[in-house]
């Protein structure tokens, strides 16, 4: 397959790009060397399959990323860079790279990033009919600063809703990791999670992720279940949610992660991750007084809600005190979704350890309605994405 492949090589420095071709020209035959500008002029009349990108010294990197992810949707860009710098490491991913590499440390894993490139471009061209683009899977993100306010409940919900609904394929992560949270609202029970990651953190692909998921048995979406364990919890690092979320948002259209109240560095960078924060809520003061609190902290910690941010409304009921207008008076975050509260129902389902959301069509509770209406808007964005 990878003699069909075409590799285009940008880099500025001629020495350098001769040092990468001499490393992939047995594998790649159809390669070409282009400098950084070239790239606007030859880059649409080149069409390449797949790109190694070298950062120029001048910092158009991103920008250049950016041009190309626009210029050509399917071409999948391998990021060189010789400064290790997390920030930049998550604006490349954000931007749709295929995967970063430090120089010149991470040299020796190029051939292993590329034979996984292909592999994805293969699964491109068969997923062709599929209405979703493979690769840019969206990361959400539930979190609150209130506890009890429904995040596991809704996004096991949710996740269950996107894949019943759709062809998409949907990974639910639970990083509750001392207690858990969502197999309260799903009858998933698993020995493997996250933690099992750890020995192929480093070269994680999609294989080592469903190696450790669970199978939810109504919708056949994939579930990382927590580990519930103090002391594996402990060992759960920064690295392993980075690693994970942007291997996962290769494989898979939606990725719902269920975060735990308090503000953890885990916590902190599934948020710095995420596409969307989804901000579950309760209709009432003090949970519109904790928002205020939440905004104020993520300020601190340079955590930018702007454009990303989107509050979910949990329990609205005849009584609520709150209406969608005076929060909207509040704060300046849209409000994607609104659940009623379904008392009865939810707490039969519980009860009796079976999700909420069973069968295709399940009318019954006006909790299930109202997360496919939320399931629904998000199925058509992403369809509208992909047409354009
Ligand atoms: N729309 C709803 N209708 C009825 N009950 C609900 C609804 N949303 C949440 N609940 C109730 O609230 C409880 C807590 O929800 P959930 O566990 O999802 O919250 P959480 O934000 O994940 O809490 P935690 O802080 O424990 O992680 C549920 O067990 C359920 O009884
Ligand atoms: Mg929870």
């Amino acid at each position: 397959m990878s003699k069909d492949i075409r590799l285009t090589i940008v880099d500025e420095d001629a020495g350098h790009a001769q040092e990468l071709l001499s490393r992939v020209a047995n594998s790649f035959p159809q390669h070409i060397h282009i400098t950084p500008s070239e790239v606007r002029s030859e880059i649409a009349r080149l069409e390449p399959d797949l790109i190694l990108l070298q950062e120029p010294g001048d910092d158009s990197g991103l920008q250049m990323l950016h041009y190309i992810a626009n210029e050509l949707s399917d071409t999948l860009v391998i990021y060189l860079t010789n400064q290790r710098d997390p920030v930049k490491a998550r604006d490349v991913s954000r931007a749709g790279a295929f995967d970063i590499l430090f120089m010149p440390d991470e040299i020796t894993a190029l051939g292993d990033v590329l034979s996984r490139a292909v592999k994805a471009l293969e699964a491109q061209e068969k997923g062709k009919d599929k209405v979703f683009t493979w690769g840019r899977g969206q990361v959400i993100s539930f979190y609150s600063g209130k506890g009890g306010c429904g995040r596991s409940l809704v996004s096991a919900t949710l996740a269950q809703t996107l894949q019943m609904d759709s062809n998409s394929s949907v990974l639910l992560v639970d990083l509750n990791l001392q207690f858990g949270g969502v197999e309260t609202y799903l009858d998933v029970d698993h020995e493997r999670s996250i933690h099992d990651l750890t020995p192929v953190l480093k070269e994680l692909n999609d294989n080592h992720i469903r190696n450790v998921t669970a199978i939810e048995k109504s919708s056949h979406m994939e579930v990382l279940v927590s580990p519930r364990d103090a002391e594996a919890a402990e060992q759960i690092t920064e690295e392993h949610v980075q690693r994970l979320l942007r291997t996962a948002r290769l494989y898979y259209d939606y990725i719902l992660v269920d975060l735990p109240t308090e503000m953890t560095s885990i916590g902190y960078a599934a948020l710095e991750e995420a596409d969307r924060m989804f901000y579950v809520m309760t209709p009432d003061s003090p949970s519109i007084r904790t928002f205020g609190r939440v905004l104020e902290l993520f300020n601190k910690l340079s955590v930018d809600p702007t454009g990303r941010l989107e509050i979910i409304l949990n329990r609205i009921g005849r009584e609520t005190e709150m209406r969608q207008k005076d929060i909207q008076q509040h704060f300046d975050f849209p409000i994607t979704g609104q659940l009623r509260e379904d008392a009865k129902r939810v707490q039969q389902a519980i009860n009796r350890g079976i999700p909420i959301r069973t069968r295709q069509k399940d009318r019954g509770s006006v909790f299930v309605k109202d997360v496919k209406k939320l399931a629904d808007s998000l199925l058509d964005e992403q369809s509208k994405r992909s047409a354009s």
